[in-house]
């Protein structure tokens, strides 16, 4: 295993062994971080020979890969919305269908920019980022109790230059922002309930737990936002909040009996993805 042609053979091969259903992916990105280098260079230059230190970094990240470790917390990122964001053990990874929530929020303001944001509970800070490089005269307000999420976020801040934009808050729920009125209170929240936990793939519970747990059948969070948002939304504000794949039906009852007008949406798969409420006139 020498040359990158020959890398990715042995990588695929290794991966798929150990039983990584996205072993052809998983290898490409191993093989890219590993000597720093996109995906257009490993398929432009396949002769290309990897140097020693290169050759053990690869060998390093596929032994770590085996034992089920996610491909972001072994390359340390993660591509959301198009753009690169620093990820780290002991914090959730982001995923693709958590982009439904920009999608839907750029189309409910458009151009309208000089928007009032709130994300409850940020993590990486994928979300509010992405909107304040979307809303560039925006502010959006991001809270979690998690230090290592909150410092991530400030990271991923400035490496996208709206720490200016961004304003980052420990805390939960809407204790840090009391006071405020928003147009736009977007959350992806943990929403797992124990059994679908405990049946989740090994890497996602290499993931921290209180980020995709929640009490109640997994609603517990869920319910605390839309009750406490009705009090810190504008008039025409939105609430966007990501949910699991039997939860639509649930939700939408309760919103409704909290005073929203709420509109399920499914994903690419056709599974309920994320609600979109407002306040009923
Ligand atoms: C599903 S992750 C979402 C992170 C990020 N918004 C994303 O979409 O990638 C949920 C986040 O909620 C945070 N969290 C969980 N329970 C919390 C609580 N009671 N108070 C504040 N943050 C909490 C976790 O630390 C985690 O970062």
């Amino acid at each position: 295993m020498t040359t990158i042609r020959d890398a990715l053979i042995y990588g695929k091969n290794y991966l798929k062994k150990k039983n990584i259903f996205t072993y052809q992916l998983d290898t490409e990105l191993l093989l890219m971080s590993a000597i720093g280098r996109d995906k257009t260079y490993l398929y432009a230059h396949p002769e290309y020979i990897l140097n020693e230190r290169e050759k053990q970094k690869y060998l390093q990240n596929l032994k770590e890969r085996s034992k089920r470790l996610p491909v972001a917390y072994i390359i340390g990122e993660k591509e959301f919305y198009g753009e690169k964001f620093i990820v780290k053990k002991g914090v959730f990874c982001p995923r693709p269908e958590t982009e439904l929530l920009i999608d839907e929020a750029k189309m409910l303001f458009g151009t309208d920019d000089s928007l009032k944001i709130y994300e409850i509970w940020c993590g990486t800070g994928i979300i509010s980022i992405t909107l304040a490089k979307l809303f560039p005269k925006s502010f959006v307000y991001c809270c979690d109790i998690s230090e290592k999420a909150l410092d991530l976020t400030l990271k991923n801040a400035k490496l996208h230059n709206v720490e200016g934009q961004v304003k980052i808050f420990k805390g939960a729920f809407f204790e840090p922002l009391k006071d405020t009125k928003f147009d736009l209170i977007i959350s992806n929240p943990p929403y797992l309930n124990k059994s679908d936990y405990l049946a989740a793939e090994p890497e996602v519970r290499k993931e921290p737990k209180e980020a995709l747990m929640s009490k109640e059948k997994g609603l517990w969070a869920l319910k605390r936002i839309i009750r406490e948002s009705k009090l810190y939304l504008k008039d025409e504000g939105y609430i966007l909040l990501e949910i699991g794949n039997a939860q639509g039906e649930y939700i939408k009852k309760y919103g409704k009996k909290k005073g929203f007008e709420v509109l399920v949406k499914q994903d690419l798969n056709g599974y309920d993805r994320i609600i979109r409420g407002c306040l009923k006139k």
